[in-house]
């Protein structure tokens, strides 16, 4: 019998009520532009996800995150399901190195749940570009969106150690409504990413 070596990563359900949310302005670089969803933007979707997660806290609570190849599944996954939202999926690109040079470097994906309320699935702005304003101007699109399909209530679920991700929600509206714990079998290697 295999002992398991499991570590318990603290995890926050985040809430936020659409219909006292308003659109908080972001000061995000003129450098940059988002679009909206469109199925042919799906593999460019699938590589800002691994570019933004694969050195993460994330993709060792998420192997999948850490792979090319599983983040183009599960964007497929995602864009497949019945209650995928486009209007509130988005993807960021940087045009400031001019038009024929453009770079996807952030994205956001919703998945409505019932008829009022959706979770954001992954939202990831690869290393360079972070601290732009691009990740704060993502959600506020995404959740536009969200309001304009009549969803009321908005979740998404964020590793508590992931203090960025954990700050830039409560400031956009998000409040925590629960506390959860994801169980990881530790392998040796992951040890070493989890305490980077
Ligand atoms: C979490 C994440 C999406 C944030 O994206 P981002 O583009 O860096 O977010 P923002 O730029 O809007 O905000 C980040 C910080 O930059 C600051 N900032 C934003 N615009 C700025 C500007 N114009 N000038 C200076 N600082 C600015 C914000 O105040 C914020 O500061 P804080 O971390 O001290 O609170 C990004 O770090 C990421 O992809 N992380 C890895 C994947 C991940 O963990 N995703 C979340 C899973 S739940």
């Amino acid at each position: 019998m295999r002992l398991l070596n499991l570590r318990y990563h603290k995890r926050f359900q985040m809430e936020v009520d659409l219909r006292r949310w308003r659109r908080t302005p972001v000061g995000v670089y003129p450098d940059y532009r988002l679009a909206l969803w469109s199925p042919d933007l799906l593999h460019e979707h699938a590589e800002v996800k691994y570019l933004s997660f694969r050195d993460e806290l994330d993709a060792v609570v998420f192997p999948c995150l850490g792979e090319m190849q599983s983040c183009l599944r599960l964007m497929e996954e995602i864009a497949d399901r019945d209650g995928f939202v486009p209007e509130a999926t988005w993807l960021a690109q940087y045009v400031g190195a001019g038009p024929n040079r453009v770079e996807s470097c952030g994205t956001i994906q919703a998945i409505r749940t019932t008829r009022q309320r959706a979770n954001i699935q992954n939202i990831g702005v690869t290393p360079h570009h972070r601290g732009r304003g691009v990740g704060a101007a993502l959600i506020n699109v995404a959740l536009a969106g969200l309001q304009q399909v009549g969803v009321t209530r908005v979740g998404l679920e964020v590793t508590a150690e992931n203090d960025s991700a954990v700050r830039l929600y409560q400031r956009i509206g998000f409040h925590s409504v629960k506390t959860v714990y994801k169980a990881i079998e530790e392998l040796p290697t992951l040890r070493r990413a989890a305490v980077r």
